[in-house]
């Protein structure tokens, strides 16, 4: 990593940090689709992927009584996040890992269920499910938010927009096609609410967004960081008919 990139990802990390969730989500949204999984074992054993400071972590640790392996790569959210836990009483079900999710290092069939909200675009969504699925045992499950074209032909900036950002992101029917694909039967899927980019992501970041760019004034990275936020954050708040979070729940054919 260059000088000049390690000094955007500082940025980038002192930008995000402190904010109670790191992508779209709420702990109704985590519990709605927890009750979705028919036929879950008890003490499920659960492996959440790109947890970040862990707001999904601790609702789904207050839903079942089996232990958490919650992987980030960034330490920082895995310190916040057992702080948390151990604030919450929960230090000893939750366990928190510094892994790359394209290389994760876990026994095969170590797991009755994988969580991951806001973080399987990063490998790609086809390319997670097939990852991750040897982690999971038979008949396990798999629960994933994952940014969904609702509307078909979306205005030019806003495809211009996502097509750089994300490229792969498909519509509902294209996703569950994929989920088929890669070896899960679709449970169910339920698109998350407005509010929730709203409540615990972006109106909280906007409010950091004005300290960071009065603190950072001059800096040409730190302005490009803030001119990308507020662009998304402007997108969303013209188009947000026209794509969102989707709750997808599956569980491995048998
Ligand atoms: C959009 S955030 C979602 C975090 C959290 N699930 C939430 O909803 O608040 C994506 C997370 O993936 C993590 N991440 C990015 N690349 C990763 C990688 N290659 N391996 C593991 N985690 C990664 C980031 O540090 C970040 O915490």
């Amino acid at each position: 990593m260059t000088d000049a990139e390690a000094h955007m990802m500082q940025l980038f990390c002192e930008l995000h940090s402190e904010m109670p969730r790191q992508g779209p989500g709420g702990a109704a949204y985590t519990r709605q689709a927890f009750t979705m999984l028919t036929g879950l074992p008890p003490h499920a054993e659960v492996l959440d992927v790109g947890c970040g400071p862990g707001a999904q972590t601790l609702t789904l640790a207050a839903l079942e009584t089996g232990a958490i392996t919650a992987v980030d790569n960034h330490a920082p959210y895995l310190a916040e996040l057992r702080t948390a836990a151990e604030q919450q009483g929960l230090a000893d079900r939750i366990r928190t890992a510094k892994q790359d999710m394209t290389a994760l290092d876990f026994p095969a069939a170590s797991f009755d269920l994988i969580w991951s909200e806001g973080a399987i675009y990063i490998m790609g969504f086809e390319a997670g499910l097939r990852a991750w699925r040897p982690l999971l045992r038979a008949g396990g499950f798999l629960a994933v938010t994952e940014a969904t074209w609702l509307e078909p032909d979306p205005p030019a900036e806003l495809a211009a927009f996502w097509g750089e950002g994300y490229p792969g992101m498909q519509n509902v029917e294209a996703a569950l096609a994929t989920v088929r694909a890669a070896g899960y039967r679709p449970l169910g899927h339920f698109t998350l609410p407005d509010s929730s980019w709203w409540t615990d992501y972006y109106t909280p970041l906007e409010a950091r967004l004005a300290a960071f760019e009065s603190h950072y004034q001059g800096d040409e990275s730190a302005r490009q960081i803030s001119d990308m936020e507020r662009r998304e954050i402007a997108l969303f708040r013209k188009y947000a008919r026209y794509y969102g979070y989707v709750f997808y729940l599956m569980r491995l054919e048998p």
